[in-house]
């Protein structure tokens, strides 16, 4: 089955207003053909990199986002903030958000609904310590990331989920998964999702990896039977590799 690769920078904190807008001026010179690109600028920089690509087929996402639309939550940014600034996707459930920001599978499925309740799209992200891939139980920690925290949704709102496996121990290491590694565990995520939302949706889904991709690993990685692209953290902060990357999807 053919589905449209997906290449998404993560730019984490990095990045000030002048940095992201002289990233995102080479950026509109990429060359998209059968890819879909989006960026993830810090929130301070979101308005004016969405402004600065209007007219270009790069979509401007977020790095996460709460789960109330408003109210007392101090340094919080809602969906509804979001959507008012016409970003429409959100990533959710990033390693270093479950990791320095304590965020749960619960916290995470909350931010999941209200993505899902404002029509947003979602990259939710999952993936195991390096401890957790030693003990071998892996997949276990997998399947109980999904299905606390993305499971919930019904068939028609998970058409609005891509799944980005991230194993924690290959993100900003250097350390790459390897090719069976890689699918194995795509393959395995690809089954429960039939499993739990049947065949078509399963044969549809997107999921991504992320941990260390480079222009020298992205070919190879994105021809993998179920990898549907990337999300890159540290090599979509510039421009040269983040090209090479998108090159690598283009079809
Ligand atoms: P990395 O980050 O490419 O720098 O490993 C990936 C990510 O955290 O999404």
């Amino acid at each position: 089955m053919k589905r449209k690769k997906i290449v998404a920078g993560n730019w984490k904190m990095n990045m000030n207003l002048d940095e992201s807008s002289k990233l995102i001026s080479d950026l509109k010179e990429i060359s998209i053909k059968n890819v879909d690109v989006k960026i993830a600028p810090s929130f301070t920089n979101l308005y004016h990199s969405n402004s600065m690509l209007t007219s270009s087929k790069i979509e401007v996402i977020a790095q996460d986002m709460h789960f109330e639309k408003n109210g007392a939550y101090t340094g919080e940014v809602s969906a509804k903030m979001l959507l008012g600034i016409g970003i429409n996707t959100s990533i959710i459930g990033h390693s270093e958000r479950r990791k320095y920001f304590n965020e749960s599978n619960q916290i995470l499925s909350k931010k999941v609904t209200s993505a899902i309740q404002h029509s947003m799209q979602v990259i939710f992200c999952v993936g195991e310590e390096l401890s957790e891939r030693e003990n071998n139980n892996y997949f276990e920690v997998i399947k109980t990331q999904l299905k606390e925290g993305v499971f919930h949704v019904d068939s028609d709102q998970f058409k609005n989920i891509i799944i980005a496996y991230e194993p924690v121990w290959a993100i900003g290491t250097g350390m790459t998964a390897n090719s069976q590694q890689i699918q194995e565990m795509h393959k395995f995520i690809r089954d429960l999702v039939q499993n739990y939302f049947g065949d078509e949706i399963s044969q549809n889904i997107k999921i991504l990896y992320g941990g260390s991709v480079k222009p020298n690993s992205a070919k190879e990685i994105f021809s993998l039977d179920d990898v549907d692209g990337g999300l890159i953290g540290g090599a979509s902060l510039n421009f040269s590799d983040f090209n090479s990357i998108v090159e690598a999807a283009n079809e």
